[in-house]
């Protein structure tokens, strides 16, 4: 039988967080043995906010080469640049002629986006969950693997998807939001009640993966918590609460057993044990990324590889469109 596909687009905007290792990168392994997976390094979908060309490139390989540190395996998952796949910006432009204005009207993440880049509303930010919906179907997947913030997105590419079959016969195939099994769910330093991520408003809040021992170390004695001073799980604890999640997660222990690890030690001691089990845990990963990006040439043939099988696989669909739309072969 053949494996269900699954593509997931992950923007070059800065370096991954742990929370996004310890929640999705976690899966990484077993998806690739079931299904058949494409990660894209979503530069074009990167553009919609004006980005500084050294920085995009930086931030493009840097990213590459966290997705195979972190355990994605380039030889059993397509991993590639989006920008080396034309087929995307094709698909792009002609999914936009079956997108109304209205239903892009609709979408949060453009009025929240527009607000925060008032000088810098371009027609790209606007068309983007087209563009993302291109990805999508290009490949004929079955699952994406979204968080909340992208269910909007992923509703309209189902709207268009259908549409789209509605008027040319059973093109793309529909697909579904892919949750993961429940994992570890990491908040913020600072904001406990929040899922950790990249923040430009409070670099405190989340834990780089590039992040040194010492910056680690200082980060979780900065986080915030509470003054009851016993640590446990409890809801309402949710600074403590989190640091005992990431403390079992990074250690493999049960977090009852961290809670009697640490009983009667004060919070000090306890963010330090923490501070120093993660950068323990990252230090590995942190060496195979940085044994990737000194060789560069080697990183770049790796995702050249990856654009060509992602080409591969979106040609079939692409030619069906336009033969359907009409297009002269
Ligand atoms: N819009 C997604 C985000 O902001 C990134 C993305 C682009 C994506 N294309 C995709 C995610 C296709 C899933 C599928 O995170």
């Amino acid at each position: 039988m053949t494996k269900k596909i699954i593509f997931s687009g992950i923007k070059p905007t800065g370096i991954p967080t742990l929370g996004s290792l310890l929640g999705a990168m976690s899966h990484w392994e077993k998806l690739s043995s079931e299904y058949n997976c494409l990660y894209s390094v979503v530069d074009l979908h990167a553009i919609t906010i004006r980005q500084e060309p050294s920085v995009l490139r930086d931030n493009g390989r840097n990213l590459f080469a966290w997705l195979i540190a972190l355990g994605l395996d380039p030889d059993k998952n397509t991993l590639y640049y989006q920008s080396q796949v034309p087929a995307h910006a094709e698909l792009g432009w002609i999914l936009n002629c079956y997108a109304y204005v209205g239903e892009l009207n609709r979408m949060t993440q453009f009025k929240d986006k527009s607000a925060k880049n008032a000088d810098n509303i371009n027609a790209g930010l606007y068309t983007y969950p087209v563009l993302q919906t291109a990805d999508i179907v290009l490949f004929q997947a079955n699952l994406v693997p979204i968080g909340e913030d992208q269910r909007q997105h992923l509703e309209l590419c189902r709207d268009i998807a259908e549409r789209f079959n509605k008027i040319y016969g059973e093109i793309f195939t529909i697909p579904e939001a892919y949750v993961p099994p429940v994992g570890a769910r990491i908040m913020g330093l600072q904001n406990p009640e929040n899922k950790m991520s990249k923040s430009d408003d409070n670099p405190n809040d989340c834990i780089y993966l590039s992040d040194s021992t010492d910056v680690i170390i200082k980060k979780f004695k900065r986080a915030v918590t509470d003054s009851d001073n016993t640590i446990r799980t409890a809801a309402e604890k949710p600074g403590i609460s989190n640091l005992l999640s990431i403390y079992s997660c990074v250690t493999g222990k049960k977090v009852a057993d961290c809670e009697a690890e640490f009983d009667g030690k004060g919070y000090g001691h306890f963010k330090q044990a923490v501070g120093e089990a993660v950068a323990e845990t990252l230090k590995p990963y942190q060496e195979k990324h940085a044994h990737l990006m000194a060789d560069i040439a080697t990183l770049d043939a790796i995702a050249a590889k990856g654009a060509e099988r992602a080409a591969n696989m979106a040609a079939p669909t692409l030619k069906i469109v336009k033969e359907a739309i009409g297009f002269i072969n």
